[in-house]
């Protein structure tokens, strides 16, 4: 596990209700129709170059550290997350990865919880990610994404493919980056178009983001339909996202020869015209993490969860029954 790097540390996401109110001052629907991007033009055969499933998750790094974004969690090594029952693999080869939902915490305390990082990193790829379960419910804040191990955040960049808060039904799809990157899309998208400024740092930190409109993309309309696909294609012409709820996955991706041209709109578009993707997004490992609270949940927590603080929350054992990852498949194709 990286634990020298600042960047590796800071799960930098669009933090506190400032973010939120961003979110919809700049919120609006794109409608721009031009020339489609070359990839979605031509197809092109794609290479398996790794695929995790199974035992492999519980292979990779797992950070026990105190968590960055300030939550109520204790982070398991893999040995404690395993004994424990958090981190483990059943007879169809499907991984989970839970916060511990029968422990008695005390409000404000943390509760047992895993994230993981790949021993691999990477600077480009179709990443492929198939997901049976996401965590959700009040207070608990899921992740799936992607940070540098060589850059000091936000330099090296951050990638956030799965990301929402409490009750949320919406994902939220992120960029950070260094100086000199800003979100400059004109084609059509499936999604909200946030904030443009993809440039953070630690007082601002929302990002350039889409925010998905489906209910299937997130939480628990997402695990009502078994999950589904979330595939991303990064490489120097953007970064490229789409969702695929599991009745929508296209045969393609199931049979391992995934062709991008012919999936149709993206949930979000990145492109490289107001952004050198080359230079401000390398050495990515990609993580899994589930947290509670911390910014973003707590900020956002009186809008949809009962009570009024987040950290309550964190004593009610029975509220994290659903807050776990049931991993498929990541596979990474070049
Ligand atoms: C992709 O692979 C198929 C089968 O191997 C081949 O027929 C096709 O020409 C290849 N396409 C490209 C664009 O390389
Ligand atoms: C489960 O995944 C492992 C790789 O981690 C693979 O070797 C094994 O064949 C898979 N088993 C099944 C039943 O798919
Ligand atoms: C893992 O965590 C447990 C519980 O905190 C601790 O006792 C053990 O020493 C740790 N193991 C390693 C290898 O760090
Ligand atoms: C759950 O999924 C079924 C289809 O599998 C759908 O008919 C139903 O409306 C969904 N319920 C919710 C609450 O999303
Ligand atoms: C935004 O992209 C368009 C092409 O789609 C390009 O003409 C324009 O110069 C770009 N603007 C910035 C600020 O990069
Ligand atoms: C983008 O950055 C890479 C790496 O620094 C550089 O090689 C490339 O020339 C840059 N592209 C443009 C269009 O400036
Ligand atoms: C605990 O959480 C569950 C699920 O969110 C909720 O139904 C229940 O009312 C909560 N219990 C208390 C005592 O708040």
């Amino acid at each position: 596990m990286i634990r020298s790097t600042l960047a590796f540390s800071l799960l930098a996401l669009p933090l506190t209700a400032f973010g939120l109110h961003q979110e919809n001052s700049f919120r609006r629907r794109h409608s721009g129709v031009a020339h489609s991007p070359a990839f979605m033009r031509r197809s092109t055969n794609y290479t398996l170059q790794q695929k995790y499933i199974g035992e492999d998750f519980l292979n990779w790094d797992f950070f026990d550290e105190a968590d960055p974004t300030d939550g109520l969690v204790q982070y398991l090594n893999a040995t404690a997350a395993i004994d424990a029952g958090l981190a483990t693999v059943d007879c169809n080869n499907v991984t989970t990865l839970a916060v511990d939902s029968t422990e008695s915490v005390v409000s404000g305390g943390l509760r047992k919880s895993v994230r993981i990082s790949s021993p691999e990193t990477y600077n480009s790829g179709l990443f492929i990610a198939d997901f049976e379960h996401m965590p959700f419910g009040c207070g608990v804040w899921p992740a799936y994404w992607s940070v540098s191990t060589t850059a000091e955040w936000p330099t090296g960049g951050e990638i956030d493919i799965i990301e929402g808060v409490n009750l949320n039904p919406e994902n939220q799809i992120t960029l950070h980056s260094g100086p000199g990157c800003t979100l400059n899309n004109s084609q059509p998208t499936t999604s909200n178009q946030g904030g443009i400024e993809c440039t953070s740092s630690a007082d601002a930190d929302s990002g350039c983001f889409f925010t998905q409109t489906t209910p299937t993309s997130f939480g628990a309309g997402f695990n009502n339909a078994s999950g589904g696909v979330f595939a991303h294609l990064w490489n120097t012409d953007g970064i490229t996202v789409w969702f695929f709820s599991r009745p929508q996955i296209p045969n393609d991706i199931a049979s391992g020869n995934p062709d991008p041209s012919t999936w149709g709109t993206p949930a979000a578009i990145f492109p490289d015209t107001g952004c050198n993707i080359t230079s401000h997004f390398y050495d990515h490992t990609i993580v899994f993490d589930t947290t509670i609270c911390g910014g973003w949940a707590t900020s956002a927590y009186p809008s949809t969860c009962p009570g009024t603080s987040c950290s309550d929350i964190v004593s009610n054992a029975t509220n994290f029954e659903n807050a776990y990852w049931k991993i498929n498949s990541l596979s990474v194709y070049q």
